[in-house]
């Protein structure tokens, strides 16, 4: 079995400051960083931290040769990332204040993923290997049709949520990875309540495992009859940035090994509790050993 994550790269430009920058206002950071993110490339890190050989798809621009060199230094294979010299790698402007985030993402070449790449990629790949994408590269529902075509599992993380999620065939995915306010979008539900939200993801996705974090409250996997539920390693955060991701790649890895549910909500738990005493994205990803 193969592990395919077929996602976004970005260079993340992280300012830390007093409050999070209102209309009409200028305010001047406390600090500023540059780092490797995307939810594409933290979820890919992520996986082989825990352990698992992995492939990263995606493109990156002319200035994106370091992501490559990144990835395989975490033993990420990159034979299947396309560097385009015509375009600019993908960016996200991070605002980040006691411990929460703000994002603004500009796609670049995440956003030129195109048919004939999703065909190349997938020529690679057969029944029963392992799809994960997210919500941050052009052509899903081309890339879900064709991955469901050949037999793989597909895993979405629905980060970022947004209307063009339900014009994806959801009916092709495994298993879902959401946050509460994605879950609720995804369920189509007005509510915070994370009681109501799980009663209308299962009436509307009646068949399919779900996997729901719900921040300081930890997280719930939902599947027909079973529900469980996972407490938050309580710890002091500073940059929730790349959390889901964390929680996403652990959770994926420990399931995949060997389908013990409860013993992957715990593992990806104590993975993002990590994540989030970190500053920036894939570099707060701890290894299997931190855990
Ligand atoms: O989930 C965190 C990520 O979201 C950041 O690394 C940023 O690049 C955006 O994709």
């Amino acid at each position: 079995m193969k592990i395919l994550s077929f996602g976004s790269l970005n260079y993340d430009h992280v300012y830390e400051m007093d409050h999070f920058v209102e209309p009409k206002e200028t305010q001047s950071s406390l600090a500023y960083a540059r780092g490797f993110g995307g939810k594409g490339l933290n979820q890919s890190i992520a996986l082989a931290k825990a352990g698992l050989e992995v492939y990263h798809a995606g493109r990156v621009g002319s200035d994106g040769q370091d992501f490559i060199d990144y990835l395989n230094r975490y033993g990420v294979n990159t034979d299947y990332l396309m560097k385009d010299d015509s375009l600019a790698t993908g960016h996200a402007i991070i605002e980040v204040c006691k411990g929460q985030n703000c994002i603004i993402l500009h796609g670049g070449a995440n956003q030129a993923i195109d048919k004939e790449q999703i065909d190349e990629v997938l020529s690679h790949f057969e029944k029963d290997d392992v799809l994960l994408i997210q919500n941050e590269i052009s052509n899903l529902s081309y890339l879900i049709d064709k991955a469901h075509e050949k037999g793989l599992m597909i895993v979405f993380n629905t980060a970022p949520m947004n209307e063009k999620v339900f014009t994806y065939p959801l009916d092709k995915i495994d298993i879902f990875i959401v946050n509460e306010i994605e879950g609720a979008g995804l369920a189509k539900i007005d509510t915070n309540d994370y009681q109501k939200i799980i009663e209308a993801l299962k009436e509307r996705f009646p068949d399919k495992r779900i996997v729901m974090t719900v921040g300081e409250s930890g997280s719930y996997y939902i599947y027909k009859d079973t529900l469980i539920h996972q407490n938050a390693y309580k710890v002091e955060a500073i940059d929730t940035t790349a959390a889901g991701d964390t929680f996403t790649g652990f959770f994926l890895a420990s399931y995949l090994k060997d389908q013990d549910i409860a013993r992957a909500l715990d593992l990806a738990a104590k993975a993002s509790s990590i994540t989030v005493q970190g500053k920036g994205a894939a570099q707060s990803i701890p290894g299997i050993e931190e855990l």
